[in-house]
């Protein structure tokens, strides 16, 4: 949903063009979480030598559409000509409408008056704006739009009146977020506090990356001076250096702020992730102060000394690299999310997967990062990466994490604190880990199973699964009453895969949620309820709010996303990454086969005491190991798909059948063509065809019937036979080498066959041709794909 993007430099000369050009690259990085508007707030010329004041450019659109109408501002206005910022401020926004319609007066900046002192932008909900609004009105605010945003700079100008301006811009606006409720991240900008700016982080997702050019070469540009005005020096590139030095700033010095560290990877990839409670103060001379008021009152606040509220923030390294966010020579992120998949299944499965025994032989060699000889190599291990620091700070808060724990029958507790390190990585995992997830190989003795086919014999090490985020929570896990999987949209179809996986390989009650339904009904939660909330964003409200819940009831809860520092990976107690990469295109596609594998992992690694269930297990780990390339495999179906979206694309409805395992892949195959090819669809569990759906069935409706070899196979078979027997026409996803789906060939049906796989990973594989048919569907139809209409990439609004 909304992303904010902002830069400031301090003694480093930029042509307003070039800050421009900064700000709308940046949004334009934002593009993908959805927006319907956009603006940016700049510094203008204002006639006389060295005075500035604020332009604000909004425009209901494309950033594209906003570029242009900043041109003709340039245009117009003579003034901009040949002027040289040395030290600037520019903030920008995208706008995804919630309060009032898309427009113009709607988008973002807001100000509090024509004059611009304060301007803001903001990315969340500010629930008490209908408290403030009339307050501020009474005060004499006027309103100008529909947002609940805009009370913020009247609420700026009203506390800076109040305190007759003998306040700090950082102090200031910690007194304004004391009075906001809701979530938000803001930048705050203002007239009154030249070349000063403010981040504001609460609920909503900030990170900020700073890198200084050599003060030397920065030459007279590097006084920093507080009016702005030029002394007269651009700096080269090449002078640029290339250590970042998080927490320095000062003469010399850019700050890229942004919704999203994928913004900023194009300029640094040493960023901090602001914490809740965060407000980031960089002042006149480009020094930057993080504070947190999260323990303050507005009432103690006013009188807190703002050095008291001083933290460090560590800064991280983004580990992706820049390609990760271009489109690398495809047309659309979601096409070339789909063929990444060999990679990032792999990626998701690095480190994680240990194969090690003899009978095991490694595949084709294409995946060779998944098959390991007992070395791990896991790129998740970057300490950097992972919110240990965060979570420890909320676990000590806590006063350490209470697990469940089921003692002799009877439910007891146990107080386990919560250490920093092995907090939410597949990360920092050494020997315990892998003693916790490898069977106890001394306990081991051969059975009647263990001479199965691939079966490692005594004295072969076993193959086992290592998750370091979970790794010291794997025993009150497996103590716990049940586990409650609680997501959104395509995350909640992965967590009904992990369902039937955790029930195969765990043997442990499970329950599936829908965020929102899970919240709306405010369902029982448990204290010895392990509660797993999967997210791609790390950041959806619904899940976010249901984490919230959980947690306040005393849940363990657990964390599988993509994203690493964001909310859910910082709120949850322990939890895994998947490690995908970037995902750009509002379609989840690898996010959904690497939750799915992530999710597998965690089943095995659960499982792992079960030495009955050992051959399955095995044949699982073989499986995973092998996935890579089965879905190189079944990405060589593009062309087919391509044709079969020709022959499906004037279509007014299309059905996806599915049980089992693939009842998920059904639900998934549905979403994907309504969201991006907007095309109505209905995945159907077809155990319930009988029950309602049949009923539809006609010689028109098309109708894909998922109908691969696992243990559902003769059960689909017969679905088959009942739909021909009522003329349907049928697409048929099927296993290569299934004699028995050849039949229907001949009977009109349109085969789809793709590499077997165990019945727990089949849903990855099935799924794949089924993004690609809604993919060439939506294009075929001159949709827009990246960016459907009426959807954001994060949902981090509720109904609410
Ligand atoms: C998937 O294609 C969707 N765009 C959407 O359903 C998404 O999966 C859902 O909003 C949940 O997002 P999350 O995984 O980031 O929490």
């Amino acid at each position: 949903m909304c992303g904010i993007f902002g830069y400031a430099n301090y003694g480093v000369g930029q042509p307003i063009q070039a800050i421009l050009d900064t700000l709308f690259d940046g949004l334009q990085r934002l593009e993908y979480r959805g927006y319907d508007s956009a603006g940016v707030c700049v510094d203008a010329p204002a006639g006389e030598p060295g005075a500035r004041c604020p332009l604000v450019i909004k425009h209901q659109g494309k950033i594209s559409d906003l570029r242009v109408r900043a041109a003709e501002v340039l245009e117009e206005n003579t003034l901009f000509a040949g002027e040289l910022y040395s030290t600037h401020v520019g903030i920008g926004h995208t706008r995804w409408a919630t309060h009032g319609p898309p427009n113009a007066t709607n988008s973002h900046p807001h100000v509090n008056g024509p004059d611009g002192e304060f301007v803001v932008v903001h990315n969340g909900i500010i629930t008490n704006h209908a408290t403030l609004k009339p307050f501020l009105a009474k005060n004499g605010a006027v309103f100008v739009s529909d947002t609940d945003t805009e009370v913020v700079p009247h609420l700026c100008e009203y506390l800076w009146k109040k305190r007759g301006g003998k306040v700090s811009l950082g102090q200031l606006a910690m007194e304004v977020c004391s009075r906001l409720e809701g979530a938000y991240a803001l930048l705050i900008r203002s007239a009154r506090y030249p070349n000063e700016l403010v981040a504001c982080k609460q609920g909503s997702p900030l990170v900020y990356g700073l890198k200084r050019r050599d003060p030397a070469a920065a030459n007279g540009a590097t006084n920093g001076d507080a009016t702005g005005r030029d002394q007269g020096g651009a700096v080269s590139s090449a002078s640029r250096l290339s250590a970042s030095l998080l927490g320095a700033g000062g003469a010399g010095t850019e700050f890229w702020l942004a919704s999203d560290s994928a913004a900023l990877l194009t300029h640094t990839r040493d960023v901090v992730v602001l914490e809740d409670g965060d407000l980031l103060h960089v002042d006149a001379y480009g020094r930057p102060h993080v504070f947190n008021s999260l323990a303050m009152t507005s009432r103690t606040l006013a009188k807190a000394d703002m050095a008291d509220l001083e933290v460090k923030r560590e800064g991280r390294k983004i580990e992706a690299e820049v390609e990760s966010i271009m489109k690398g020579g495809y047309d659309h992120y979601m096409q070339k999310e789909i063929h990444e998949q060999p990679k990032t299944l792999a990626d998701t499965m690095r480190g994680r997967v240990v194969l090690d025994g003899k009978p095991f032989k490694p595949v084709k060699s294409s995946a060779p990062d998944v098959i390991f000889s007992g070395h791990f190599i896991d790129p998740c291990e970057s300490a950097s990466l992972f919110s240990g620091s965060n979570i420890a700070a909320a676990s000590g808060a806590e006063g350490g994490f209470e697990l469940p724990s089921r003692i002799g029958g009877k439910k007891a507790r146990a107080k386990e604190p919560t250490p920093a390190g092995a907090l939410f990585s597949g990360a920092l995992l050494g020997a315990a880990a892998a003693a916790t997830a490898a069977p106890d190989k001394a306990a081991a003795p051969a059975s009647a199973g263990f001479m199965e086919e691939g079966i490692p014999a005594a004295g072969e090490s076993e193959p086992f699964i290592k998750l370091g985020g979970l790794s010291d929570h794997v025993e009150g896990i497996l103590r716990c009453r049940r586990i409650v999987f609680i997501a959104c949209g395509t995350s909640y179809h992965a967590c009904l895969v992990a369902r039937k996986t955790l029930e195969e390989f765990a043997a442990m009650p499970v329950v599936v949620e829908l965020a929102g339904d899970f919240m709306d009904r405010e369902a029982p939660v448990f204290r010895d309820d392990t509660c797993v909330f999967v997210s791609q964003s790390g950041e959806t409200a619904d899940t976010l709010r249901a984490l919230e819940y959980a947690k306040a009831k005393g849940a363990l809860c657990v964390g599988i996303t993509n994203t690493v520092g964001s909310a859910i990976s910082n709120a949850t107690h322990c939890g895994v990454h998947l490690n995908a990469g970037f995902e750009i295109g509002v379609a989840s596609t690898k996010a959904y086969t690497s939750q799915i594998v992530a999710l597998t992992m965690m089943a095995l690694l659960l499982g792992a005491d079960s030495r009955a269930k050992m051959p399955k297990r095995i044949a699982a780990m073989r499986a995973l190991a092998r996935l890579p390339d089965d879905a190189r495999e079944v990405l060589e179906l593009d062309a087919s798909m391509h044709k079969l979206a020709e022959q499906l694309k004037d279509a007014q409805s299309l059905i996806f059948f599915g049980r089992g395992y693939n009842f998920s892949t059904a639900l998934e195959a549905a979403l994907k063509v309504k969201e991006v090819a907007l095309i109505h669809s209905e995945g159907i569990n077809a155990g319930e065809m009988k029950h309602g759906p049949l009923a539809l069935v006609d010689e028109n409706l098309p109708i894909v019937v998922i109908a691969t070899q696992d243990a559902m196979h003769r059960k689909m078979e017969s679905v088959i036979q009942q739909l021909l027997a009522r003329s349907a026409k049928l697409v048929i996803l099927c296993n290569t080498g299934d004699d028995a789906m050849t039949q229907f060939e001949g009977r009109g049906c349109t085969l789809i066959r793709v590499p077997r796989t165990v019945d727990a990973l089949q849903p990855i594989i099935n799924i794949i041709p089924l993004q690609l048919l809604s993919y060439h569907l939506t294009t075929l139809r001159g949709f827009n794909v990246d960016q459907p209409r009426n959807l954001a990439k994060s949902v981090t609004v509720t109904e609410d």
